[in-house]
This record gives structure tokens, sequence and C-alpha cells, in this order.
């Protein structure tokens, strides 16, 4: 609990026995009130409007009581005539703590990066028990989150299984393909996957602003030759490229390249950069089809330096030092993070056994949410 209280111009800095001391603006403060009139009591959401805290204000009084709780007596001001009383308590107060001192509110998700190592290690888990067993799922929902890919076996050979799977976890994501989506060699294909040729790793739908974010291909059947499944961790690809060559991965987080996607029921195109970073620079997003890029529409001058930083990604992509090459079986169901994990196949024999796949997307933020209401049920039945 906090034992220290220290009172700056604009902010109190706490201090705990056990944590680096922390700083909390005067304003961050008023606006972040627990009180029932400041933050509805069912919903838990702000009820005073942020842009009428005013600059100035500052407490009349502010003490440590009980265990380290926070209390704050407002000096009267414009939102707050008549002055206002706060508590904060001390795991809020922890919790919130500015990022630059030492905690992050919403840490980002842990990554394990990998390469070939992963070749026979894949996450695999048993369909029964995720579907039965929360603890079980709750497996399967950090490895997609942590890894990025991951199968879940013993699927039953029905139709629609997938979306099913789904909805255990939480919602289909509807795409300009179907609900569920059939791949089997189709004459009349609108795509490369619909034929038994080699479907080079790519990321699916790299076409929407917001991709869909986690692929889930259930193998109904496989029996045919050839055909193994290849994946690559574009993360991991890119890191190594920053790392490598930083001049190419600059250019693949700013130059935009362009992507389509179309069936009878629509016809998607974005354009975006091929690496997505997040104000930090992290890796967010990784954009990598061959299939569905479409003649680039770029300045003169970045047109052979794009071609070359695209040459020197696509080769570290197909390198089987970064590939995971795994049949998979009947049964079957192989996940992947889509913004992050490149996914393909092998060239198969469609005279020699039948191939049914069905597929689904979902999205990874919904993801996340499982990750969290799983968390939250486990620590109320040990409570
Ligand atoms: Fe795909």
């Amino acid at each position: 609990m906090a034992t220290n209280l220290f009172r700056g111009e604009r902010a109190l800095t706490l201090g705990w026995p056990e944590w680096p001391e922390a700083s909390f603006h005067f304003i961050w403060l008023r606006d972040n009130c627990q009180c029932a009139s400041c933050l509805h009591p069912s919903t838990r959401e702000r009820t005073h409007f942020t842009a009428d805290v005013p600059a100035e204000v500052a407490p009349a009084t502010a003490e440590l009581i009980g265990d380290g709780d926070l209390r704050v007596v407002w000096a009267p001001n414009a939102l707050d005539p008549e002055g206002h009383e706060s508590l904060y308590p001390d795991g809020f107060l922890r919790s919130f703590r500015y990022p630059d001192e030492g905690a992050v509110q919403q840490p980002a998700p842990a990554r394990r990066l990998w390469a070939s190592e992963l070749n026979g290690r894949v996450p695999r888990f048993d369909f029964a028990e995720v579907v039965r067993d929360d603890a079980a799922l709750l497996g399967w929902c950090e490895a997609i989150r942590d890894v990025g890919l991951a199968v879940v076996h013993g699927l039953p050979n029905h139709n629609g299984e997938v979306e099913r799977f789904v909805e255990r976890v939480a919602f289909v994501r509807e795409t300009v393909y179907d609900r569920l989506h059939e791949v089997f060699v189709d004459p009349k294909a609108y795509n490369v996957a619909s034929t038994a040729l080699e479907l080079k790793p790519h990321t699916d739908m790299p076409n929407y602003a917001w991709p869909p974010s986690i692929q889930l291909l259930h193998f109904m059947r496989n029996e045919a030759t050839g055909g193994e499944t290849t994946a690559v961790d574009g993360f991991q690809v890119a890191e190594r490229l920053r790392a490598e060559r930083p001049e190419s991965f600059e250019l693949l987080t700013r130059v935009q390249a362009t992507w389509r996607m179309f069936s009878e029921k629509g016809d998607v195109v974005g354009r975006a950069p091929m690496i997505t970073l997040d104000p930090d620079g992290r890796i967010t997003l990784v954009r990598f089809s061959n299939q569905l890029m479409q003649p680039l529409q770029i300045a003169p001058e970045l047109v052979e330096p794009f071609y070359e930083a695209y040459r020197i990604f696509a080769r570290m992509i197909e390198d089987p030092a970064n590939q995971v090459v795994m049949r998979a079986n009947s049964g079957d169901l192989v996940t992947t993070h889509n913004h992050r994990v490149l996914h393909g196949r092998k060239a198969f024999d469609p005279a020699s056994g039948a191939r049914k796949l069905q597929l689904s997307y979902m999205d990874f933020d919904d993801l996340l949410s499982r990750i969290r209401l799983l968390g939250a049920r486990r620590a109320a039945q040990a409570a």
C-alpha cells in the first residue's frame, strides 16, 4: 500500500515500499474520479465531460487513508463550484501509473517470435477439450496471442463445424467471401486457393483496412498426396528485415501497395503499407499476398527501391529457415493470427484423394476479450 504522499505544483507523487514512486497530475486525478457521480455506478462509464475539467483544477487537501487509498478534496472550480471529494483505491493508482514510471495500463500482448525451429512444436489442442473445458480454451487463445499459430485436432467432419468453433470463442468476422468459405478444386475459382497449385505463404485479405485477424481452416478431409501446410512468422521476418536491411524495412512501412479481392458478392480494393507499426515502432500488421497485389501506383523514384525491398522481404519469407511445414490431417483445424502469420500450401495431386476445407475468420480483439473474460472467471473461482 502507498505510504508516502508528496504534493507538487501540478501533481501528487505517491510512494510505495515495494514500487518506484509515481506521479499523478491534478487534472488526471480529477478526470478519473472514481465516485458514483463521476462514474456511472452500473456502466462504469464517465458521466462528466472531460473537456469541462479546468486546467487549473487543484486539491484543497490530499491525504492517504485506510489501506493506502488516496482521498482528495478539490478546491471549488468551474466543474465543481461547491468543491468535490474523490477517493482512489491503492490498487487503482498502482495499476494506472504512467507508462514511463514502470507500468503500462494495457500491456502489449506477449510475443514469442519463431522460425523453422517451431517445426514439430506447433502448439496442439484437442477439440473436445477446448469445447468442454475453459482452461483448454484459454490455452488455445493464448497460443494464438503469443505464437500466432496453433492446431486443434479431432474436429468432426461436419459441415459448419469451424463456424461453431468460432462462436464458442467469439464472433464470426464476415467478409466478401461467405461466412463459411469452402476451399476445394473449382474450375470457376475466384483465386488460386481453389486450384491444386502451390500457394506461397501469404496473409489473407490485405485488401481490407482491417484484414480479418484470425483465420481458422478446417481440414474436413485431407487424403490427397502433397498439399503440406506452410507457415511463416511475419513479425519475426519483418524484425529481421529491420535489423539487416533497415532502409528496405522503412520503405515497406511507408510505401502503400494495393490489393484487391472479389467474389460474386463484392469487390474490395485497399491501399496500405506492407508493414504497419504502432506509434512505439512495434510491428502490428504484416500484409503479404503475391496473388492479390495490384499494379503499384507510387512516386516514380520509389518504384525500383520498392521492388528491391519487396524482393528481399519475399526471399526471407520463402527461406526454409523461416518456415514451418506440416501435414494437416482430416479433422485438423489450423488457426493463425492473420495479421502476423503467413500461411500457404504446397501443390497437391487432386486425383490422389479427397481434399475438402472450410474456413471462417474471427478478430483478434475478440480473442483478447475472451482471454480477459476467462481470466476474470478463473480469478473469481479461485477467490
Ligand atoms: Fe489464404
